[in-house]
């Protein structure tokens, strides 16, 4: 069953409780955006605020970082899946993988607008969960480059098995379509975080139809 993961890199830090409650009520999981201001030109949070987060939803860590393999099993400890940037490299990537799956969590692959899916193609054997990224890597409410899709529905036929997410920009408009391509797990920040409704946002992003 598809799964909304609400990310919460546009959550108001002052009031976290209150943004975990309401992402408990709407969503499946929890995204977590890390970010170290030399992978990706911007800083958010790390491992203690991570550890600190009592919530019972999983948590997916999104690591935006340079050097993954010094910090993987840290944040695997705290996680139900971590996500490694392909652009890292795959020797890294598996090092990382090594490393999370020993814990007896999931490690996932993450690719970038610009990185091909035949990048990725030699670890075929050994993935679970790929993140398409819909946006560069960065920043929060960006436009989403839907263009990606296309990605899911080639993942999905050479491995139907694999759990696909899709992050960046997933919002009414966009998230039909990463539906229709086939992604598993919608990751929606700003929209949902950010709106006056967040229970009708997360609906539309959903696909559920609200009277
Ligand atoms: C971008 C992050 C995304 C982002 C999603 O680098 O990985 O998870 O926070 O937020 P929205 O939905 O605002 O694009
Ligand atoms: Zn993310």
């Amino acid at each position: 069953m598809r799964k909304l993961a609400i990310s919460i890199l546009g959550a108001d830090f002052m009031d976290l409780r209150s943004t975990l409650e309401l992402c408990e009520s709407l969503g499946d999981r929890l995204h977590f955006d890390v970010m170290d201001g030399h992978f990706v030109p911007n800083l958010s949070f790390g491992f203690p605020v991570l550890a600190s987060l009592k919530t019972r939803l999983p948590i997916d860590a999104h690591l935006m970082i340079a050097n993954p393999e010094q910090y993987a099993a840290q944040y695997a400890a705290y996680c139900d899946t971590v996500y490694i940037h392909a652009e890292t490299g795959l020797d890294i990537w598996l090092d990382c993988a090594n490393q999370v799956r020993s814990l007896g969590k999931n490690c996932g692959i993450v690719v970038n607008p610009q990185t091909a899916v035949e990048d990725i193609l030699p670890l075929l054997d050994q993935l679970t969960h790929i993140l398409i990224m819909s946006v560069e890597p960065g920043f929060g409410g960006q436009e989403c480059q839907t263009s990606v899709f296309e990605k899911i529905r080639t993942l999905k036929q050479q491995k139907p098995s694999l759990v696909l997410s899709v992050d960046g920009g997933i919002n009414a408009k966009t998230a039909p379509l990463a539906r229709d391509a086939g992604a598993d797990v919608l990751i929606s920040g700003s929209f949902i975080l950010k709106a006056k409704d967040p229970a009708h946002a997360a609906n539309l992003v959903r696909g559920v139809s609200v009277s």
